[in-house]
């Protein structure tokens, strides 16, 4: 898990290959095993691979969206709002699982941030996802995930990345 974890970095350049079907489903699989707040399971994800649309995804985040550019997958994670209070805590503990999954398969992954974002033209990132997508205005979009074969080597953390001085024992 550690090693897993020290591997893991944002991938914002893909190269031009599909991303396995296979691969996929197991993404969608560590997403769906994800805890939720009360069980109450309030996510749902939406899986794009259509070029023309990924393009149309970046323009909902400004800056930092350069990972849609080249992505062959993004994985739209959504939470509905009137179900569960903790669909941000969810949403981003499905996020996590879905990219420590994308690394186990050796993809890289990135995050781009949707809520409390920009899109290009200044208007509300999360309000440019859902008309594109046609999500339901009662779902909140967390974030868009890049997925795909890495066109980048970013170098692994290690030992000497950890900062033991953030971590208190008995008392701050
Ligand atoms: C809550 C959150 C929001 C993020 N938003 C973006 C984003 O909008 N665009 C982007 O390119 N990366 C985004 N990232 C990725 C971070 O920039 C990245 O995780 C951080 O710089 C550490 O680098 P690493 O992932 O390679 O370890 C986000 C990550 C998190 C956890």
């Amino acid at each position: 898990m550690l090693e897993l974890l020290k591997t893991r970095r944002s991938t914002r350049k893909y190269k031009d290959l599909q991303v396995e079907k296979a691969d996929l489903d197991k993404m969608l699989k560590a997403a769906l095993l994800a805890p939720s707040g009360k069980n109450i399971m309030p996510l749902e994800f939406v899986v794009i691979e259509d070029k023309e649309t990924l393009l149309k995804l970046e323009t909902c985040k400004h800056p930092g969206a350069v990972a849609l550019k080249t992505a062959p997958l993004a994985i739209v994670v959504i939470g509905d709002t009137e179900k569960s209070d903790t669909w941000i805590e969810d949403a981003s503990i499905a996020s996590i699982l879905i990219q420590l999954q994308a690394e186990a398969l050796d993809l890289g992954s990135c995050w781009i941030q949707s809520s409390k974002r920009k899109s290009q033209t200044g208007e509300n990132s999360e309000d440019a996802v859902r008309k594109i997508l046609d999500i339901p205005a009662n779902y909140g979009v967390l974030n868009i995930i890049t997925v795909g074969h890495k066109d980048e080597t970013l170098k692994a953390y290690d030992e000497s990345n950890l900062n033991f001085t953030k971590v208190h024992y008995a008392k701050y």
